[in-house]
């Protein structure tokens, strides 16, 4: 049996708790994965004197694959984002969120979308100054949006290739090219050419931002895998999390050539953070996406139906689904299934 090295980074606030959770799930199954325990974030901090050291980073470099709990940014003061430090460091393209109704009864059902956003351009280059006009030292501001028809390749292709390897029918272009006929008719001009390569595998259609934003909640038919860029898939990544019960159910990946992340879309939580409240199971979710991308999907399966299976049954729901289940409550009542 192969041995995946795998880098393991606990997080902060409720990162320990749901990652205490997780791992004995991983355990469970039989997929053999070495850890390399990792620090990083406001715990690194404070037990090393950097939130993100070097270790850290050459661990992710050698096994190429990390499970991550939630990190801490201080707000206004202090370090910058660890996670933006760690997507730039790998230069992690591509970030994939799929979305797929778990809990029944909710106002949505039947929700199953991916949605890829590209994670390294656009308006979040940062390209962005104030301007002082006349008197007034912030009269304007200026936000630009960079894309590169590199750029634009690589996650338009990434996301046909999971459309491929995933067996999904279809990929919506999400873009703005009316308006924004520069960078995001860049992208639909790219988008379109790539996806001439998979004509007859993949099915490929575009439409306009804002009236995705809309279909996406009136009739969901026309979407099964979406890409865009990274401010469009910011805001649709929201709300597809919403479509399907908020951001406890949400995992995410971040996926470069040399290395991919895994871990739940929320943050730290530090709300709850030492409660023993907090629900696991975006990051179990993740992990999944983890055994996915190495080639152990039908542990990942598994463990998908097992999580859905505990949460019909609707005994082990934890505070956020309007349960009373500890974190570890919910592990134990996933663990005694998976037997
Ligand atoms: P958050 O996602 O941590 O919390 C928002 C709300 O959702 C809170 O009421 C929280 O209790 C609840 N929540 C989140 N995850 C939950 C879970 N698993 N179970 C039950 N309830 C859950 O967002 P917030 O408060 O804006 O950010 C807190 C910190 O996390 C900040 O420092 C932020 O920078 C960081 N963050 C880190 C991310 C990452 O590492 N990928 C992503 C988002 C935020
Ligand atoms: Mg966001």
């Amino acid at each position: 049996m192969t041995v995946h090295r795998v880098t393991l980074i606990p997080g902060d606030g409720i990162g320990p708790e749901i990652m205490a959770a997780t791992r004995p799930v991983l355990d469970a199954v039989s997929v053999e994965i070495a850890w390399d325990e990792q620090l990083a974030g406001m715990t690194a901090l404070e037990e090393v004197g950097t939130p993100l050291r070097d270790a850290s980073i050459e661990s992710i470099r050698d096994t190429g694959v990390a499970l991550k709990g939630p990190l801490t940014t201080p707000v206004g003061t202090g370090f910058r984002s660890i996670n933006v430090a760690l997507r730039r460091e790998f230069d992690l393209y591509a970030n994939v969120r799929p979305a797929k109704t778990m809990v029944p009864g909710g106002r949505f059902e039947d929700v199953d979308l991916v949605l890829v956003r590209e994670n390294t351009e656009g308006l979040y280059v940062g390209f962005q100054h104030v301007i002082p006009v006349g008197d007034d030292p912030k009269g304007a501001a200026q936000s630009v949006a960079v894309v590169t028809r590199q750029g634009c390749e690589r996650v338009v292709r990434f996301a046909f290739d999971y459309a491929v390897k995933h067996n999904r029918r279809k990929v919506t272009i999400c873009h703005k090219a009316n308006i924004l006929k520069a960078a995001s008719g860049l992208f639909l001009e790219v988008a379109r050419d790539v996806s001439r390569a998979y004509a007859g595998r993949v099915e490929v259609d575009d439409i306009i931002i804002d009236a995705a934003a809309m279909r996406l909640v009136l009739d969901r038919s026309q979407f099964d895998v979406i890409v865009t860029t990274y401010m469009f898939g910011d805001i649709l990544s929201d709300e597809i999390a919403g479509l399907v019960g908020g951001l406890g159910l949400a995992p995410g990946a971040n996926i470069g050539d040399r290395a991919a992340i895994f871990e739940a879309v929320h943050g730290s939580a530090p709300d709850i953070a030492g409660c023993g409240i907090a629900n696991p199971l975006a990051l179990m979710l993740a992990a999944c996406l983890m055994l996915d991308h190495l080639d152990e999907t039908p542990a990942a399966d598994r463990i998908r139906s097992v999580l859905e299976a505990t949460l019909h049954e609707g005994q082990a729901r934890t505070p956020d689904l309007k349960g009373n289940a500890t974190t570890m409550g919910f592990a134990e009542a996933v663990l005694r299934r998976l037997g």
